[in-house]
């Protein structure tokens, strides 16, 4: 049996071992070991200590046990609060090596985007389809009775000139205007009517401003009492989306064997608000479509009484806009496929 004043003795080494061995210690691990070489309840040093009670005589035995008992909890605090100090270095130094540097540069995705005359497409389609116009899209080859004569624009007519026409039989031709689709469109449907016919064109010319391949944007209302002003004020509400607040239209006599009268259209300059600039010659305005009220003899062709509707019709030149909303020249930059160039028109 070992002696009372060395078990005594023993708390005391003990704790001072505890005393000194916790602050040398690195990491919550290692308060971890050391607190099971103390205090694990078979091996641990107190843990043993507890088992010589048996040993001692009954007098002595509830003081011994009581200085045990301290022991035991202030050795159990003194490793919480090393383990409690570690876990929280270590927590921190882990925040440090997993921070992240916001401002890195990031890494450059590279995405494609929509083609510049599709982007103003769209954009069109959706400005239009905010009015409540649906959308027909027509057909590229058309025959000569839909793009010209049910137009009013029969064989011998000197209004075929003004369209250099790709012909691919004596019926059948390569659209030269997507005021085709307006006869389908009648023919098809009743009044009230309010479409767009949005699509590829072709007429062969071919310089700066002209492709032999191009894109209009037909917009046709049919209805009792339309005119000039519904025009007008559909046409307001559009260049303004498209060019900004304030700009504005006026319309010029024209000539269209499909409508009568007919207008060209003029959007004041958005470059120079209308002072006269580069953009618009000095004129303060600049042309952007064509239109007109809707010719009773189109009208009667699809089967439609003018003396109850009237209609009105105008047709857009989407890469026209798009020169002209982006600032460009040349017509074949639209159509380079030169990504340089396309990346920048983008909105
Ligand atoms: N189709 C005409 C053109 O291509 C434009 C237009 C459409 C004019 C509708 C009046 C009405 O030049």
């Amino acid at each position: 049996m070992q002696d009372l004043n060395e078990l005594r003795a023993k708390i005391d080494e003990i704790k001072a071992e505890i005393a000194s061995g916790v602050l040398g210690l690195k990491s919550s691990k290692a308060v971890y070991e050391f607190k099971k070489s103390f205090l694990d309840p078979k091996a641990g040093k107190i843990s043993q200590l507890m088992k010589e009670m048996k040993n001692i005589p009954s007098e002595a035995r509830a003081d011994f046990g009581k200085g045990v008992n301290e022991l035991k909890n202030w050795a159990g605090g003194r490793f919480d609060e090393m383990d409690e100090k570690l876990k929280a270095a270590e927590a921190e130094a882990r925040y440090e090596s997993e921070k992240i540097d916001i401002t890195m540069p990031a890494k450059k995705i590279k995405v494609g985007n929509l083609h510049p005359v599709t982007q103003v497409k769209n954009q069109l389609i959706d400005i239009f389809a905010s009015m409540g116009f649906e959308v027909f899209e027509g057909t590229e080859i058309e025959t000569d009775y839909y793009n010209f004569t049910a137009l009013n624009t029969p064989q011998d007519h000197p209004a075929r000139d003004m369209q250099d026409t790709f012909y691919l039989s004596p019926e059948f031709l390569l659209r030269t205007q997507t005021s085709a689709g307006q006869i389908h469109v009648m023919e098809a449907k009743k009044p009230p009517i309010k479409v767009i016919s949005p699509g590829k064109v072709f007429r062969s010319d071919d310089d700066a401003t002209h492709s032999p391949m191009f894109t209009q944007m037909e917009g046709l209302v049919v209805d009792k009492h339309i005119t000039l002003c519904d025009l007008q004020g559909m046409l307001n509400v559009l260049v303004e989306k498209i060019f900004g607040e304030g700009t504005t239209t006026r319309l010029r006599p024209s000539y269209f064997p499909f409508t009568e009268p007919s207008v060209e259209v003029d959007v004041s300059c958005f470059e120079c608000g209308g002072k006269g600039c580069k953009l618009c010659k000095g004129t303060g305005w600049i042309e952007v479509l064509g239109a007109g009220i809707v010719n009773k003899k189109v009208l009667e062709n699809c089967g439609i009484d003018s003396n109850d509707y009237s209609g009105l019709a105008f047709g857009i030149g989407v890469e026209r806009l798009a020169m002209l909303k982006y600032g460009i020249n040349n017509i074949k930059l639209l159509y380079e496929s030169d990504l340089r160039v396309l990346e920048q028109l983008n909105d």
